[in-house]
């Protein structure tokens, strides 16, 4: 099962854009199940928490702060390879380098407030999807 699913995150530059609507539209016609999905917001601590990760690099200051300034809407994704098809459709993580008709592509408006985020392994996904989703909120 865990391989067939990924987590993501509509970040708050593309919740307060608008853009939720057709990033999810894009999201299903590329062939994936919306699983779990919600609007919800990060305090600081909780962004700093998720993105524990990232705690050594230099952007993770503005990171968490970025990701804690507005609603997002988490979600989690199922299809055939979906940690590595998603990364596909959202493209790369600067969107200056981000593939024609991605997401970040169409959607992003820098480095940072790069609209969308993709898990980039089938273990970081299930950690992701259970920090914000319950077991009762998972069809
Ligand atoms: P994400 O986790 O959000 O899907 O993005 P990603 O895998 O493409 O990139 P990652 O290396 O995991 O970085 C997480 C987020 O940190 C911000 N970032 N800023 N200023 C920079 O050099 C820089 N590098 C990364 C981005 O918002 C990135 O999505
Ligand atoms: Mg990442």
């Amino acid at each position: 099962m865990a391989t067939n699913r990924t987590f993501t995150m509509i970040k708050p530059d593309a919740v307060a854009a608008g853009h939720t609507g057709a990033i999810s539209k894009m999201i299903e016609e590329a062939g994936f199940r919306i699983v779990a999905m919600k609007k919800t917001k990060l305090s600081a601590e909780l962004a700093g928490q998720f993105y524990e990760i990232h705690k050594e690099r230099p952007f993770y200051g503005e990171l968490c702060k970025y990701m804690s300034s507005g609603p997002i809407v988490p979600m989690i994704l199922e299809k055939e390879n979906a940690v590595e098809d998603f990364r596909k459709l959202i493209g790369a993580t600067d969107p200056k380098k981000a593939a024609p008709g991605t997401i970040r592509a169409l959607f992003a408006k820098s480095i940072d407030a790069n609209a969308i985020h993709g898990s980039d392994s089938d273990a970081n996904a299930e950690i992701e999807g259970n920090f914000f989703f319950s077991q009762f909120e998972r069809y």
